[in-house]
Formats: C-alpha cells, structure tokens, sequence
C-alpha cells in the first residue's frame, strides 16, 4: 500500500492504473476509520481493480462551531486498517494544498441543500461537494463509495455528478450498525457512556417508524410523532430534525406513498448524530394510484 499526501503523485499515479487498463475504485473519507468505511473498501474491491481511499479532514465543510479542531485522527493507525483490507493507496493531502492562499472556487448544489442537514449547518454541502469534486479530478476514480448514513450527502453527490456531467458511478452502501444498532460514526467517539445508552433511541425510533409503516401507517406526522416521542425520553438528547421525505429531491411527504427516507438529526449532549432509514410500502398498502398496471400482486 502506497501513502500519498502530494496531489501531483497522486493524480500522476491514478494516470498510470488507469492507462494500465484497471479500474479505480475510490472511497472518499475524513479517517478515524471504523466498520462503515470498511464496508465501502469492501465494495470497492470486489468491483474495481485498484482501490484509492483518501483521509482528509476538510476544513470547508465545518461551520465556525463546529468539531473540525476536535474531529478524531489518527492516520497510523487508519493506515493498519486500510492495509488490511487492501486498499492499494491511501491519499492524504494537506488542507494547504487542497486549499492554497486565494483559493476560490466552490461547487454548491441548490435546493437539496437547503433541507435536512443543510438547513441547520449552513456551507456545510458546500464544502463536502467543493472537496468531493476536487477528489474526483485528481483520483479520476470510475467508481465512488458513500455510505447511506450520510443519505443527504450520498443524494447531493449524485446530483453533482449528474449535473457537471461528472465521469464516475457512484454507489452507495448500507449503513453498517454497531451490534446494538446504532450507526457507526467516527464522532461516536465522543460519547460518553451514558450519552451512547442515550443514543441508542434514535435507532430504536426508527425502528419504531419501519414498523408503523410495515403495518399500514403512511401519515408522516403521526410517523414522525413516534419518533419524537421515543427520543425525547432521553433528557440528555436534542432533535435537530425528523423528517420524512423522498428519496430523490428531499421533498417533504404528508404521506409515505411508496418509498420515503426518514431521517433523524439529533444531538445527544454536545455531539450531534445523524441516522435514517429507507422505507418501501408493501404492494398490499401501495395505494391505486402507485400501484402498476399490468403487475399481480
Ligand atoms: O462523509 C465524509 O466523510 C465526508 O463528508 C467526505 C465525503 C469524505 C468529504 O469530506
């Protein structure tokens, strides 16, 4: 495994695995790697050749707030896990490379920002497409790797590549969960024991949620209630938002039709931890209208 912080070796790098015929695999991370980002890795080499993970905290994508001082790293022990899976180069620039004095370039995608997450961390997709889109160019990966957990992120990256006629597939994998189910996340890191009981209801309550909708419920108020209900029995815990919306332009759905992304925002003390889940009406609920004609159900 190669490690690379210089920009032109890596893009010079990519330049050769490709004239070589193979194709690259890339997976996108800002490190302190856990179980999800070794999910992608996982995906990654079983599809393409030759796997590029990149490792950098970008300091664009965090508000003035935020954990960017605090966010957990540790490149050593990053590059252990990365080697074990197999990852053939890890690319670790430095933010003064990605972002030199008078950088001034940035990619925003409308609307679908604006919502969910982006709504309560103004500039932060900004930074997350302005830094994915600099990745891409110098990587030149053929396929790219997100995770469901960050649904938002995974919707706005595909719109990008759409809409700039970017050359790369992107994937997206499932959320890996720790045994008890909460989501991995390198902010989990942060909790303290009580705070990681805590957060164990924001799963709880979108398990609740897939099970109203498997028996029928498709009011999204009464859905979200639910979840709201379950959660703020955990004093400790402050929802930034529960919402249910499509899964294509995050449009808000007075009623689950027939597929809908929950999601739930929320900070348990001072760390705040996204989750969500995909749900698809059986055909028995699918109301006429979503139902397809000519199909038996
Ligand atoms: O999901 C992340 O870790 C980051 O937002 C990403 C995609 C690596 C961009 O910095």
């Amino acid at each position: 495994m190669k490690l690379v912080d210089s920009i032109q070796r890596m893009a010079t790098l990519s330049k050769m695995v490709r004239k070589e015929g193979k194709t690259i695999g890339f997976v996108p991370t800002m490190g302190y790697l856990h179980d999800g980002h070794m999910s992608l890795v996982k995906a990654a080499k079983k599809h393409t050749d030759f796997v590029v993970m990149s490792i950098f905290v970008n300091p664009i994508q965090f508000g003035p707030s935020e954990d960017f001082e605090k966010y957990p790293r540790d490149l050593k022990r990053d590059e252990e896990l990365a080697r074990a899976a197999g990852v053939d180069v890890i690319f670790y620039p430095s933010a003064k490379d990605m972002y030199p004095p008078g950088y001034s370039t940035y990619i925003n995608v409308e609307r679908l920002t604006d919502r969910l997450c982006g709504a309560s961390r103004s500039g932060h997709f900004r930074g997350v497409t302005t830094v994915v889109a600099k990745l891409f160019n110098i990587v030149r990966p053929d396929v790219a790797y997100f995770g469901q957990k960050d649904a938002q992120q995974a919707i706005v990256i595909k719109k990008m590549v759409q809409d700039l006629n970017m050359d790369v597939e992107i994937k997206v994998m499932p959320i890996v969960r720790e045994s008890d189910g909460l989501a991995m996340s390198s902010r989990n890191v942060y909790l303290s024991e009580d705070e990681r009981k805590s957060a164990l209801s924001i799963y709880e309550a979108l398990r609740k949620a897939e099970g109203m909708v498997a028996s029928g419920e498709i009011d999204s108020k009464k859905i979200i209630r639910a979840i709201k209900d379950v959660i703020s029995q955990k004093a400790s815990i402050k929802i930034d938002y529960v919402s249910i919306v499509d899964t294509k332009e995050l449009e808000d759905l007075p009623e689950i039709k027939s597929e809908a992304l929950i999601a739930v925002a929320a900070y348990v003390g001072k760390t705040r931890l996204i989750d969500n889940v995909i749900v698809r009406l059986s055909p028995k609920i699918l109301p006429d209208s979503e139902k397809k004609p000519g199909v038996r159900r």
